[in-house]
């Protein structure tokens, strides 16, 4: 396995690959790696010829300084995890190799405003602007994405069909602890009685998902079943439950073919996020 430092040496390795025939697999992630990643890691060595995974703790995305700081970084040990999965090579750049005197940003209106874009203003530009760069620096043929952050893969998914990018995005199921919390490099700092009420999140959405697929219709019903197993948990602080497209994420009143169900809450000093699928077609 290759470690790419530099814009350059990622370039010379993804046009060393394709005179090569092999297609690309792009796996983004900001390291804190674990099962989750695993899983699109796994899942870009069945589909791609060459597999890079990228490492890059995005500043312009994070919209506490905090968060940013607190933000776990171990690239010995996220090295050694792709190696396990068979990732070819791993581009894990600087931030001044990514971001010298930049002034461009990519803004993906409508789906970045509400949700997760509300809550953590800047999040999305952040986000959909280093992709766009890892998209530009990498030529990937397939890149994966979790749909544990289902917003995030919505706006990604958007910005590529709007800016012509020759890239297929792969979703990949949302990878989850024995006892249904979803996992997340965040959980790392959740203190061990915070861990054993972190699930109720999961709790939550199954509750609003159940009573949606027993025939409640109605969102705002959903919504009050999940947030009643939230009210159990007192330390727990609910920022949003709510049914939503799947594709657009604003809110339906009443779910009559697909929907997402999307939460999110602050649990101590970390903030957890979690969503269902849920089809009644
Ligand atoms: P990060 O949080 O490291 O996640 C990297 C990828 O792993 C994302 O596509 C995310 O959805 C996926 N992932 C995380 N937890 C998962 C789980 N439990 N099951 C399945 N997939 C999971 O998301 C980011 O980084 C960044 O925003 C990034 C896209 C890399 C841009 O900086």
């Amino acid at each position: 396995m290759i470690l790419l430092r530099t814009i350059a040496e990622a370039r010379e390795h993804s046009a060393a690959a394709r005179k090569r025939g092999l297609t690309i697999g792009l796996v983004p992630t900001m390291g804190a790696l674990h099962a989750g990643h695993g899983a699109l890691m796994r899942r870009a060595r069945e589909e791609a010829g060459s597999v890079i995974a990228t490492i890059f703790v995005n500043p312009t995305q994070f919209d506490r300084p905090d968060d940013f700081e607190k933000y776990p970084r171990d690239l010995q040990a996220d090295l050694a995890f792709c190696e396990s999965f068979g990732v070819d090579a791993v581009f894990a750049p600087s931030a001044d190799e990514m971001y010298s005197e930049t002034l461009t940003s990519i803004e993906v209106t409508g789906i970045s405003s509400r949700l997760e874009g509300e809550f953590r203003p800047g999040h999305f530009r952040g986000v959909a602007t280093v992709v766009a760069k890892l998209f530009n620096i990498i030529p990937a043929d397939r890149a994966y994405f979790g749909e544990k952050d289902a917003q995030q893969l919505a706006v990604i998914k958007k910005m590529v069909a709007d800016l012509n990018i020759p890239v297929i995005i792969v979703p990949v199921p949302t990878v989850r602890e024995l006892d249904g919390l979803a996992m997340s490099s965040r959980n790392q700092r959740l203190t061990p009685a915070d861990r054993r009420i972190a699930p109720a999140v999961y709790q939550a959405l199954c509750e609003a998902e159940r009573l949606v697929r027993s025939g409640t219709r109605s969102s705002s019903a959903a919504i009050e079943g999940g947030l009643a197993v939230v009210k159990q948990n007192p330390m727990l602080r609910i920022e949003y439950l709510e049914v939503v497209d799947p594709t657009t994420f604003q809110p339906v009143d009443v779910v009559i073919s697909e929907a997402r169900i999307v939460a999110a809450a602050w649990l101590g000093g970390v903030r957890l996020i979690d969503n269902l699928f849920v089809s009644v077609r």
